[in-house]
């Protein structure tokens, strides 16, 4: 029996209800998690209270008829997942400045890999070249993975394209729509970004190994009107539900996507490049065959992009007819005649 004042955990009660077709006995709930059937009830009543309809049958126990539509919550998202080692360990919080900063701390603190961190609401949510990643609360999902690859650190900007593949792969498995890939990372419905990533590493001071890298996404899942969106992205940003014209549910969202990314991440790690994903990854290109402008520090240059290479690069052919390799970390690419 757990000491007095110890909280039972809400996510074992919830994953083990949903897991569960039949109804599941107060008793059995009691022996497993070791405590009370007062402890048992209030957890059952509190899930009550945050929407969840469960059943009470006399002798027989509780059932989970249904979940709310879209709640975001500790205990929703992991009574849901079924990974290895993604999203294992998990932090819930409502509201933080930003995920990948809290992913970073928790990275020092000695978290393990794949510890993830989700929230509500950002306030200090941050994009890719120091721009702000707004942050509203109640439709959107923020999460940061944190990862302790034993590779070399050069090998690192592939894991954005690594996660940029899982979350399309995601978004397609639940939400039915056609999804592009921007490369390197930007998640793209209809010409219009749905997704962003930022991916923050660590070395040792020699630079020559990983401490670890945090890989944050920011999705744009439930805002209903292009209105909702900062005046300068209107025109080239969208959501999953403005494009599926229905409500997602974010936990059912994150959950897909970290089974995807643990499955495309132990892929990417048996050969340390992109090979056994690059077709799916160039599936869903759209800038291939498309006249790019490769936003380079060293000089703008204009060409035709080709897809990647097996280290995640984009080929682009330029005017005079010189191939270049552009690295994702380095470089930014724009359509000549919009976003994409
Ligand atoms: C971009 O500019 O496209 C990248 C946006 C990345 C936003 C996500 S939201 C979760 C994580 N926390 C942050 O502060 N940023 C990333």
């Amino acid at each position: 029996m757990k000491a007095a004042g110890m909280k039972t955990d809400k996510s074992d009660i919830l994953t083990l209800l949903r897991n569960s077709a039949d109804y599941v006995s107060g008793q059995q709930l009691c022996d497993q998690f070791g405590v009370s059937r007062t402890a048992v009830w209030k957890v059952i009543n509190q899930l009550k209270e945050e929407g969840y309809q469960i059943e009470s049958v006399p002798r027989k126990g509780y059932r989970l008829v249904e979940s709310p539509a879209d709640i975001l919550s500790k205990s929703e998202i992991a009574s849901r997942l079924h990974t290895k080692w993604a999203g294992r360990k998990l932090y819930y919080v409502d509201s933080t400045g930003s995920t990948n900063t809290d992913a970073k701390r928790y990275a020092e603190e000695g978290e393990p890999h794949g510890t993830t961190v989700v929230a509500d609401m950002q306030t200090a949510g941050k994009g890719r070249r120091g721009r702000k990643w707004e942050s509203p609360s109640g439709i959107n999902a923020y999460f940061t993975i944190l990862l302790k690859p034993s590779f070399a650190p050069d090998k690192a900007s592939m894991l954005t394209l690594v996660m940029a593949l899982a979350v399309a792969e995601a978004i397609e498995e639940v939400t039915a729509l056609p999804v592009g890939i921007k490369w390197p990372n930007d998640i793209v419905i209809n010409k219009k970004k749905v997704v962003g990533m930022l991916t923050e590493m660590s070395t040792t001071p020699e630079m020559d190994e990983i401490q670890y890298v945090v890989v944050g996404v920011g999705i744009n899942v439930n805002m209903g009107s292009a209105e909702e969106f900062p005046e300068e992205i209107r025109q080239t940003a969208t959501s999953l539900k403005l494009e599926s014209g229905r409500q997602i549910n974010r936990a059912v969202l994150i959950e897909h996507i970290l089974t995807r990314f643990e499955h495309n991440y132990e892929r990417f790690e048996q050969t340390l490049d992109l090979s056994g994903l690059m077709d799916a990854y160039q599936r869903r290109l759209v800038n291939v065959g498309a006249q790019v402008r490769v936003l380079d520090p060293a000089g703008e240059y204009v060409g035709i992009s080709r897809g990647i290479n097996q280290t995640g690069e984009l080929i682009v052919e330029r005017e005079d007819g010189s191939v270049s390799n552009v690295y994702a970390g380095e470089v930014s690419v724009r359509g000549i005649y919009g976003y994409v």
